[in-house]
């Protein structure tokens, strides 16, 4: 169980939003609870911690996020548990990540006992807020960002962080299409494409916009030098099963580190599956579909959990992926064990709040 040290001022909305939301339709990142956290980082110091209703935000039209994305953010899920538990799936790691992203992007960190305290202390006051049909969740959304009302380029002297959260369905309701991008590119060794900044994810709109008219749902980018390995998808890490092995890229310069696929490895090693962490050439893959040797291909993101892929297109042609996918249903159903507490946490995963 958690215990928290951090004084937090605690302002609590006046009527609960609770009522109006139909929580047997939701979709994914358009509800918001009742509260959020927030603080501010001035003088050199993070300040103001405070728990307070969920509202708009009075920023300068000069602020430095605005016109040059200077922010970070993270995305975490909160469940009730079979036992009725608020839990969280290893929300000290994206603390962690948060304060890797913050460091390249000259943000200054925040404390992870921080995080942990904010989280915690948001969680249990929005805990009705927490859904509990199936493929549910509470969406947990921190964010920090500049907020210097200055259109110089510099570091930001003064930041904003928050938590918010909100119920979500499921990111993706179906197996997706996806294409392998040649002409465009997300990020490249030495850029951001590790860190969960904001520019990332604008960057790539224009390109799956173009995908999407061509009837896919997302991209997989490749690097971007030559375009010849497979990268992620943007919203998610890709893993293939080829040849009964589980493959999928190496986290490095220009891919997140995902916590959903690195809890996937941990579990595909434990269960005695090969797992490869490594560079996988586009060629090598599509040889792999004309050999008949690529048994599943799927997503893994905190969003989008594990999420099939039914088709991948590249240069103009389709590869259409098995529909009994054993291997994405299994690691789909233990993680939804461990999460639930059906199954022992052995890897110390889950957080109580
Ligand atoms: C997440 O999986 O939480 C993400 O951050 C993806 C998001 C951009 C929808």
């Amino acid at each position: 169980m958690s215990s928290t040290t951090i004084d937090f001022d605690v302002r609590l909305v006046t009527e609960s939003k609770l009522p109006s939301v139909d929580f047997n339709h939701i979709e994914f990142g358009k509800v918001y609870s009742d509260h959020m956290f927030a603080a501010e980082y001035e003088e050199g110091e993070w300040k103001n911690f405070r728990i307070e209703p969920y509202a708009n935000l009075s920023i300068s039209p000069a602020n430095a996020t605005l016109h040059y994305a200077q922010s970070v953010f993270e995305g975490l899920k909160a469940y009730k548990n079979d036992a009725g538990e608020i839990v969280v799936f290893r929300p000290q790691a994206n603390a962690k990540r948060m304060i890797i992203s913050a460091e390249r992007m000259c943000i200054p960190p925040i404390s992870e006992e921080l995080f942990m305290e904010a989280l915690t202390e948001l969680l249990k006051l929005d805990a009705a807020w927490i859904p509990t049909k199936p493929d549910t969740s509470l969406y947990i959304r921190p964010v920090i960002f500049a907020n210097d009302p200055y259109v110089g380029i510099r570091p930001s002297n003064t930041y904003k962080f928050l938590i918010f959260t909100g119920p979500v369905g499921a990111y993706y309701s179906e197996p997706v299409n996806v294409k392998i991008e040649t002409k465009y590119t997300r990020a490249v060794a030495g850029g951001v494409g590790f860190a969960k900044t904001a520019g990332n994810y604008a960057a790539s709109l224009y390109p799956a916009l173009q995908a999407q008219k061509e009837g896919y749902h997302q991209l997989i980018w490749t690097d971007g030098q030559e375009h010849q390995y497979i990268e992620e998808a943007g919203t998610m890490n890709l893993m293939f099963c080829i040849n009964d092995t589980l493959i999928t890229a190496p986290a490095g310069g220009s891919i997140l580190d995902g916590i959903t696929k690195n809890s996937i490895l941990t579990i595909a090693r434990d269960w005695g599956m090969k797992v490869e962490e490594r560079k996988l050439r586009v060629t090598e893959l599509i040889e792999a579909f004309e050999a008949g040797q690529v048994q599943e291909a799927f997503g893994a993101g905190t969003a989008a959990t594990v999420s099939k892929i039914k088709m991948i297109g590249y240069e103009g042609k389709q590869y259409n992926l098995p529909t009994v996918t054993p291997v994405a249903d299994k690691l789909l159903k233990e993680m939804e064990d461990i999460k639930m507490g059906r199954k022992e946490d052995v890897h110390g995963w889950i957080y109580k709040v």
